[in-house]
């Protein structure tokens, strides 16, 4: 075990510790853990690289929190077991010295190498080398920063004045956040006090004397924009224009009675979904299987589903305390990949807003700041796309990379997952080497959730496939562009495939599709530069289908090898 510091800088934010994982002898039989150390002392920005029996031990852990704490290190790589059972450990141990759990990488050379490659113990080592490089590359690229915190606007909007939405207001009210509630029709409960049951009344004048609730009668919402967090809404009477309003909220309500023509209206503007009847339909969309995305649009009463005024009232205080409980939380952080568009580079042509299978994307009129006269052009179509900058909101965006892939100015780019962290990445995997120069280049773009899952439980089995494979491991197939495949040739690929979720099982709803769109225009292209589309494959793989997998890539490789006349 040995430590050094390469580049001089002690200040150095990249600052980065390799630990290389014996796992017993489940790695060290096989790798030569001893080589894959000295390999990593070497890399850029890695100022301190270590082997041992068990990173994941007590001990380990303890002996990696010195190591940040004595080397001052701000990354940290793990070259070990899977991510997909170590990360949360690694990402515990490195927040106990106040690194942020983005700033761990974890390199699985025991499935990835060690195992499906034992009976080339060479090549295994040859290929754990290029891996721990790819992610040691791929963090140094990863900008410290990629969190940012959003201030929740403490203030809330409750369209519809009918029984739910009062209740929602007051609830709201009566726990001290201002109210603006905005009625279409003339009156409050739709209807004139008089006529109203006794319940109601008492409601309705609750809300008319409530300090701090604002109501609008007449009025209706005619646009929203901003972001999570920050609805920018503006108001509008139904007859006299110059009572337009415009303000703030960091939560909206939705109460707006039965499906209508003005619902559907509504629904365009708070890009809500809506059921075959009419009905909103739930808003908290899956990612993955623990995570939601918030966007403090909450829905109740019979715009939600028909309901008797004792469910409307329930329903109202279910979406007031969810509302409560974002506005409570003040800020959210927003970490890990995400889109963001160069204004400067934005031609406004909309194709980002298309893509977004989370509307994550708004078009809004170019500030004079940005308005670049070379790059803006005049969008004819109508609606939001006439607007001509495209603004990704960081909350809602996932990291899935469509509008990337799709951008055709580039204006669009991952923070956290850049074309230059996978350029890295891809220049390692297929530089020309004395250990690869003599055998195939086999580059794998393999989506976590089931290229990549199915290619970890291949190592698991213990099952054999080519060594001369190097795997990228993508959030989701939908980030690639046209641009980074045909690079992987121009690098010297022998092969490029692509690995994906099955269709319609894709964690981002539509990346899958994506790819497929990009796969198609990539595959004319190369046909066109005179390459064999045997040396480019797009394939779904399920996650748990093991030797389906590697028949999958032993098949490709045999193929790519036959054409290109390059030994396996
Ligand atoms: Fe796997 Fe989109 S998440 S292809």
């Amino acid at each position: 075990m040995s430590n050094q510091n390469l580049d001089g800088n002690p200040k150095n934010k990249d600052r980065m510790g390799v630990f290389v994982c014996d796992c017993g002898d489940n790695i060290s039989s096989i790798l030569d853990v001893e080589s894959l150390t000295e390999t990593a002392k070497v890399l850029p920005n890695v100022v301190c690289a270590e082997h041992a029996s068990y990173w994941c031990s007590t001990d380990g852990r303890e002996r990696i929190l010195d190591m940040i704490r004595s080397e001052e290190l701000q990354k940290v790589v793990v070259a070990g077991c899977s991510r997909r059972t170590h990360n949360r450990l690694f990402q515990k141990t490195i927040g106990q010295a106040n690194l942020n759990a983005e700033m761990l990488g974890i390199v699985n050379i025991r499935e990835g190498c060690a195992y499906p490659h034992q009976a080339e113990p060479d090549m295994a080592t040859a290929r754990a080398k290029d891996q721990i490089e790819m992610e040691s590359a791929y963090m140094s690229a990863l900008n410290i920063s990629t969190s940012i915190e959003v201030a929740i606007t403490q203030k809330s909007l409750v369209i519809g004045g009918g029984m739910a939405g009062m209740t929602a207001a007051l609830e709201l009210a009566d726990n001290g956040v201002p109210v603006m509630l905005v009625e279409h029709t003339e009156s409050l409960a739709s209807m004139t006090i008089t006529d109203t049951p006794e319940q109601v009344k008492d409601v309705v004048i609750a809300v008319q004397n409530h300090p701090d609730i604002t109501v609008h009668v007449n009025s209706y919402v005619s646009e929203v924009g901003g972001t999570s967090g920050n609805h920018q809404v503006t108001i509008s009477h139904l007859t006299k224009q110059a009572l337009s309003l415009h303000d703030t909220f960091g939560v909206i309500i939705v109460a707006t009675g039965m499906p209508d023509e003005e619902t559907a209206r509504l629904a365009k503007l708070l890009r809500l979904k809506q059921d075959t009847k009419g009905h909103f339909a739930e808003m908290r969309i899956r990612l993955r299987p623990e995570r939601y995305m918030e966007r403090g649009i909450y829905v109740c009463g019979s715009v939600h589903q028909p309901c008797t005024i004792k469910q409307a009232q329930f329903q109202a205080y279910s979406a007031a305390s969810r509302a409560l409980k974002h506005l409570r939380k003040k800020s959210v952080m927003v970490g890990g990949a995400r889109a963001v568009v160069d204004p400067m580079k934005c031609n406004g042509c909309s194709d980002c807003f298309e893509v977004c299978p989370f509307d994550a994307v708004t078009m809004i009129e170019r500030p004079a700041q940005f308005s670049k006269d070379s790059v803006h052009i005049e969008i004819q179509t109508p609606d939001a796309k006439k607007q001509s900058l495209s603004v990704i909101d960081p909350i809602l965006c996932t990291g899935c990379g469509n509008c990337v892939s799709v951008c055709p100015v580039g204006a669009a780019t991952m923070r956290g997952w850049s074309d230059e962290q996978l350029e890295d990445q891809m220049h390692i995997a297929l530089r020309d080497t004395s250990d690869n120069k003599d055998s195939l280049r086999i580059l794998i773009f393999a989506c976590e959730w089931s290229g990549y899952a199915a290619m970890e439980l291949a190592g698991r089995q213990k099952l054999s496939y080519p060594s001369n494979v190097r795997a990228i491991r993508l959030d989701c197939t939908g980030r690639l562009q046209p641009g980074l495949i045909l690079k992987a040739f121009e690098m010297g690929a022998d092969g490029v495939m692509i690995l994906g979720c099955m269709p319609k099982l894709c964690h981002y709803e539509r990346g899958n599709e994506q790819a497929a769109a990009i796969y198609n225009q990539v595959e004319s292209l190369v046909g066109l530069l005179g390459i064999s589309p045997v040396r480019l494959k797009l394939a779904w793989t399920p996650p748990d289908d093991a030797p389906a997998w590697v028949e999958l890539v032993t098949k490709f490789v045999e193929g790519v090898a036959e054409i290109t006349g390059v030994a396996k």
